[in-house]
């Protein structure tokens, strides 16, 4: 849904999603082949963050892949100017739709008394002006204008060209491995993307969703309204959650692990074990670590977001080894495998015990 958008608005995006489109699809293909070239007569170490290394290094005479790094730069920037611009000329119909449906979508709970973390607050992700919660619409404006006009189309972050970013949810939602649930917590809901997948693939639960963003819970608020959808939704970090122990029959996480600390991550994945009930299970979609990436051009594609996207923990998050912190969090029947093309969305599940 496209509410407010004008002209103005439609060609920004159109033109920036046709630049990151091209450039994914154009220049990394002839990047990738440079490296492909220069790897004929290197022999690579082992280790995989030397492995990198050596990747940037012999990416560092490729033209089209400096190219492509600018272009990929520039859209991540402009994204925002463009959705500002594009909810300062909606503005009325915007603010008219959540009035609206103010008394639908179910219940948001906020809390002042939640302590953003410092990691949180201080980041400008993905070259947010402000990061989160830069704007009081920021929920809006990365859901209805970013993800829906520039993302969906491919060809930023994770998300190649042409590939469906619905679908990615949809699927990891999906591996739940029992026939029903009863409730399905998401941490990190955000704008409610993820939610709404588990919602399709699971029509009869309660879904339950935290986030330390007011503006993306408002805005998942909104999404579940206009889906006829009742939501449970409160303002936590997920590594403190404000459920009791046993309170939810699957947990699931889409792409939050790569958004913060390690440190938090096995903290999340700790309460994530803690509020389910014995036989529940841990879904988490993420990008797939170095390790399983399809090719070494692709590894440092997806590494570059770390130091020149505002991705500081996706490093970190590529490195580890995920089905040992579930397994050191109490897990069994841990499993990771990929359950798109190129190993994304990368998928780790695990059981609490019964
Ligand atoms: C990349 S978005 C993903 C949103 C949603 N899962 C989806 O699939 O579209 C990550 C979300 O996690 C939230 N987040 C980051 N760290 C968090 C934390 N420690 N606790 C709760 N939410 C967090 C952010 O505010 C953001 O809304």
């Amino acid at each position: 849904m496209k509410t407010g958008l004008t002209q103005r608005g439609r060609a920004h995006f159109a033109f920036l999603a046709e630049m990151a489109g091209w450039s994914g699809r154009e220049l990394q293909k002839a990047a990738a082949a440079d490296l492909a070239t220069a790897l004929e007569s290197v022999e690579l170490p082992e280790n995989t963050q030397a492995k990198l290394k050596k990747g940037y290094e012999l990416l560092e005479p490729s033209a089209a892949f400096a190219w492509d790094r600018f272009y990929t730069r520039v859209s991540g920037e402009h994204q925002y100017v463009a959705a500002l611009e594009a909810y300062e000329d909606g503005v009325t119909a915007i603010e008219a739709e959540y009035a609206d449906q103010a008394d639908a979508g179910g219940t948001l709970v906020l809390d002042e008394s939640v302590a953003a973390p410092k990691y949180w607050t201080d980041t400008e992700f993905h070259l947010a002006p402000g990061g989160w919660e830069g704007h009081p619409r920021m929920g809006f404006m990365i859901h209805d204008y970013i993800y829906d006009l520039l993302f969906a189309t491919g060809g930023v972050g994770a998300v190649k060209p042409g590939e469906s970013f619905a679908d990615q949810r949809y699927v990891t939602a999906k591996e739940g491995r029992k026939d029903s649930y009863r409730n399905i917590l998401e941490l990190g809901v955000g704008t409610g993307r993820m939610a709404s997948a588990l919602q399709r693939a699971w029509p009869d639960a309660q879904i339950h969703g935290v986030d330390l963003g007011e503006s993306e819970l408002r805005h998942a608020k909104l999404i579940a309204a206009r889906n006829g959808w009742k939501w449970d939704l409160r303002q936590a970090a997920a590594e403190e959650l404000p459920y009791d122990e046993g309170t939810f029959d699957m947990v699931a996480a889409f792409i939050l692990l790569h958004e913060v600390p390690v440190p938090v991550a096995k903290q999340i994945i700790g309460e994530a074990f803690r509020v389910l009930e014995p036989g529940g299970e841990l879904i988490i979609g993420d990008v797939a670590p170095y390790t399983q990436q399809e090719s070494l051009f692709r590894s440092v594609v997806l590494d570059w977001e770390t130091d020149h996207r505002c991705e500081p923990f996706w490093r970190g998050a590529l490195l580890i080894d995920r089905g040992q912190i579930f397994r050191d969090a109490g897990f069994v029947e841990v499993e990771e495998y990929g359950v798109g093309p190129g190993n994304y969305p990368w998928v780790t599940r695990g059981v609490k015990p019964a």
